[in-house]
């Protein structure tokens, strides 16, 4: 990987294990007892539907920036077959681990920078999966998308269920704003934002924190743009005024018809042989 991305993905890593016992002291046995029932899927039934339609049963799954597991774990509920999750911090995944041992769930858990997954799991996958709030904190979206198809075997599937770009315009802390439409940030931003802290979106813990964090604003245009130069062909695009950020609550009750989650589904073309 780029050296100059290490700065940005190791600061990500220091702030989110800084955030992970405050997310642990709010919701981890509540995530351990939902995972001892049989069969318990986290998502919701348009994420499932798809999910379904798409054959999820059998499969070989990656979750990328897998964060403590619940994800995966639901999509092994769900029938997939072998189930690996990434994710660059060390107590999310040792979290991640715990809970699938403890609940008897075949899913094994890798602490490892996305930039930085070994050759190993190269065309071994038939999908790469990608949930709220992953690629926000990933500097180079065109590299990581070409990690993601490496990762695939020919023909597998990328889904990705994600913040919807138009809706980083607005607060993402909107119980705290008058006006929740209110366009607060551009569209077209190349610079990272630095932030410290405010990352207990489980718990809603204020803390200020001396470890920076980058998030990094991708465009609808550097995603679709970064699929195709990876040879990605789109099946399925959708938008939602559903909030996954936790932090567009109020625009989601409002109802004001503003788009803040889409899922993608893309499929890693043949090769084409001579
Ligand atoms: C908001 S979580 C997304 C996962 C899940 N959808 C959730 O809501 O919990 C973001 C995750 O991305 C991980 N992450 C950030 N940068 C990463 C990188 N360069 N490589 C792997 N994981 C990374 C963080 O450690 C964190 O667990």
């Amino acid at each position: 990987m780029k050296s100059e991305f290490k700065k940005y993905t190791e600061a990500n890593r220091d702030a989110w294990n800084e955030v992970t016992p405050k997310h642990q002291s709010a919701a981890k046995e509540k995530w351990d007892r939902a995972f001892m029932q049989p069969s318990f899927v986290y998502m919701g039934a348009e994420e499932v539907d798809l999910l379904n339609q798409m054959g999820i049963k059998g499969k070989y799954v990656a979750h990328l920036c897998c964060n403590n597991g619940i994800e995966l774990l639901s999509l092994k509920n769900l029938g997939a077959d072998e189930c690996i999750g990434f994710d660059i911090t060390d107590t999310v995944i040792q979290e991640a681990q715990e809970r699938a041992d403890l609940c008897k769930i075949d899913c094994q858990f890798v602490r490892s920078d996305v930039y930085d997954i070994g050759p190993e799991y190269e065309n071994r996958f038939d999908i790469v999966y990608i949930s709220s709030g992953g690629m926000g904190w990933l500097p180079d979206l065109k590299l990581f998308f070409a990690k993601a198809v490496s990762l695939l075997k020919e023909d597998g599937l990328i889904f990705i269920h994600e913040i919807h770009p138009f809706s980083e315009m607005l607060s993402f802390d909107d119980a705290k704003v008058d006006d929740v439409l209110r366009i607060v940030e551009p569209y077209f931003k190349t610079e990272p934002y630095i932030e410290f802290g405010g990352l207990d979106y489980v718990g809603g813990e204020q803390y200020d924190s001396t470890k920076p964090q980058y998030w990094f604003v991708h465009k609808l245009s550097d995603i679709l743009m970064g699929l195709i130069e990876n040879q990605i062909s789109i099946e399925h695009f959708s938008e939602s005024e559903t909030d996954i950020s936790a932090g567009h609550q109020r625009i989601e009750q409002a109802q004001a018809g503003v788009p803040l989650s889409y899922i993608l589904i893309g499929r890693k073309q043949k090769k084409t042989r001579d």
